[in-house]
């Protein structure tokens, strides 16, 4: 097994500020980015703030930006930087900082609680559901998130933006209304809830201009503008310039 010595530039400190620190690390074959803050946090720096739980990409909580990059910590291999890089590890830049790598990602569980259920369908006992298997893939590449936020992270309408937040649902909780806008068992259309209009009207749909920067970011591969934002667009629009909606509406509106 060979090993050698990085630099590592580890962001530190908290809501009040901070700066970057340097560190020099023993880094031997195998080993990921996760691995090296754990040992500077066994050997240099026990004070180290960092949020990590499964080491395999799959509780999503090890999220950071590693040379400006979003990405899992767990799963970014050391062999992917040479050995002369200096690797500069700073915290998500969309939440605020509680300390050092740990950042507040309570914006995204105030955003998921904004997206209304399933609605079951009525007249159908549970267990009784039935699908086309063609809609029940659709539906399983987003049920891959693993809540990492790094999408949200990305995306430029918050990024530097906080002022568009209240506004803005961001792509994970807009490809979960997608989600469910295309689950052919969704009853919130017969509950009175047009999926697809509370996208733009509620969850920001319309700040997205499709840049794809979430998709590029995601540890689980999930395209999530082609297939979740683009066709959520497509049905909003549909259904505000179909001739036959916009009658209905009108008729519905004159009846209440
Ligand atoms: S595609 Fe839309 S949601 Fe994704 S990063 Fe771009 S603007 Fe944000
Ligand atoms: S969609 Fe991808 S990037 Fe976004 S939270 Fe889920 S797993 Fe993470
Ligand atoms: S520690 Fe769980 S995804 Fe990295």
């Amino acid at each position: 097994m060979s090993s050698y010595t990085a630099h590592f530039k580890v962001w530190r400190g908290d809501a009040d500020g901070g700066g970057l620190a340097d560190y020099q690390v023993e880094v031997n074959d195998g080993e990921v980015v996760l691995d090296i803050i754990h040992r500077l946090q066994a050997t240099q720096a026990a004070d180290l703030a960092v949020r990590w739980n499964c080491k395999a990409g799959k509780c999503g909580s090890c999220s950071a930006e590693v040379n400006g990059r979003p990405r899992l910590m767990c799963m970014t291999r050391m062999s992917v930087f040479s050995r002369e890089e200096t690797v500069t590890v700073t915290p998500m830049r969309t939440f605020p900082v509680i300390r050092d790598l740990v950042t507040d990602v309570s914006f995204n569980y105030t955003k998921a609680r904004e997206v209304p259920a399933f609605v079951p369908p009525q007249g159908v006992a549970a267990g009784e559901y039935r699908m086309a298997q063609q809609d029940v893939e659709r539906s399983q590449e987003f049920r891959k998130c693993i809540e990492c936020f790094l999408c949200q992270n990305t995306c430029h309408v918050v990024r530097d933006h906080d002022e568009n937040k209240p506004a803005f649902s961001g792509p994970r909780f807009l490809m979960r209304v997608a989600e469910l806008d295309m689950h052919p068992l969704d009853a919130a259309a017969e509950a009175g809830l047009d999926r697809a209009a509370s996208a733009q009207d509620e969850h920001g749909l319309g700040y997205c201009n499709i840049t794809k920067c979430c998709t590029e970011v995601c540890p689980e591969g999930i395209h999530i503008t082609d297939n979740a934002l683009i066709p959520l667009k497509e049905r909003a629009v549909d259904r505000k310039y179909d001739p036959l909606v916009w009658l209905g509406s009108k008729i519905r509106r004159r009846g209440q």
